[in-house]
């Protein structure tokens, strides 16, 4: 299957700068030759840019950003949906808000080719928050809530295909506020917090979900956040929280990840590289999309994924 990369140099949806740099950052990491000895043909997009709307929206001082943040729904919602039937979109931001597009469109695509959409969101984060529950008014703290169509974006372009919250998986989490975790208590998505993935490891939660995935005849979308790794190993990232995902736990996911088949569709989100020390954040995550592309350290043939 074609990989598509598509830049997407979102720095709107919070307030530190450097994810504009991101999409290159992973290109100079070697993104394209990672998937071209899997085997992969590679088309490069380049870098996208915001719609710009025909007047911008009234100034909102509780939200940081918006008129952009909307532009760039715009444009990858619709990048998204005209991509996927080509081959496997990676969006290479750019901070998480370019989520509230890409997975927008990949709903919309799971729509037009009649598979349910599950959302597998790698993140020390939640990212449920609304344009009116959000004290920091960052909106890369809203992508999940937008998508699972909760109230309160009636700013943002209206969504063809909304996903279920009952197909949307959390995993790595470690910074939830206040009102998202009153707001997914009412939800039925899955959620798996570091205390879960302490307690019983990190591929029991996964599994499960990759089944119930498979069960319904799924289309995958993994939207991967580098504040999911600890920041010890992944320190170019503005939101760092202590207690991240290992080395060895996050490659375990892409692995189990490619032998279940059932990705459509990837973010890589978040990378600041004017953080980042000699570029090794960036190197990490074109070594875990290459783990999610395949590479594996013996060849062994690989299994369907198949529940129990
Ligand atoms: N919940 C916090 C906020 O709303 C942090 C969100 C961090 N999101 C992210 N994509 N890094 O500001
Ligand atoms: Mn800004
Ligand atoms: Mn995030
Ligand atoms: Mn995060």
């Amino acid at each position: 299957q074609n990989i598509i990369l598509i830049g997407a140099p979102v720095d709107s949806g919070k307030r530190a700068q450097g994810c504009l740099m991101g999409p290159d950052a992973l290109r100079v990491a070697g993104l394209r030759r990672a998937a071209e000895e899997l085997g992969r043909t590679v088309l490069d997009l380049g870098n996208l840019a915001p719609a710009s709307l025909p007047e911008p929206l009234p100034a909102n001082p509780a939200l940081h950003e918006l008129t952009e943040t909307v532009g760039w729904t715009q444009t990858l919602m619709k990048v998204a949906r005209e991509a996927a039937p080509e081959g496997m979109p990676i969006f290479l931001g750019g901070d998480h808000s370019l989520s509230l597009g890409s997975v927008a469109g990949m709903a919309a695509h799971a729509r037009d080719i009649g598979r349910p959409l599950f959302v597998l969101w790698l993140d020390a984060h939640s990212d449920f928050h609304t344009p009116e529950t959000t004290t920091s008014g960052n909106l890369h703290g809203t992508p999940v809530a937008y998508v699972t169509g909760q109230p309160g974006f009636g700013a943002f372009p209206g969504l063809p295909a909304t996903v279920p919250t009952r197909n949307v998986c959390m995993i790595g989490l470690r910074s939830v506020d206040a009102p998202e975790r009153a707001a997914l208590a009412e939800t039925d998505a899955t959620l798996v917090d570091m205390r879960m993935i302490d307690e019983e490891g990190i591929v029991g939660p996964l599994r499960g979900f990759l089944a119930k995935v498979a069960a319904a005849g799924g289309l995958l979308h993994v939207s991967l956040d580098v504040d999911f790794l600890d920041p010890a190993i992944a320190p170019a990232v503005g939101t760092t929280v202590p207690g991240g995902a290992t080395f060895r736990e996050a490659h375990l996911v892409l692995e189990l990840l490619h032998d279940s088949g059932l990705v459509g569709s990837l973010d890589l989100v978040e990378l600041n590289p004017f953080l980042d020390d000699r570029g090794r954040t960036a190197s990490l995550m074109v070594d875990l999309t290459a783990s999610l592309l395949g590479r594996r350290i013996f060849d062994r043939p690989t299994r369907p994924y198949s529940a129990g």
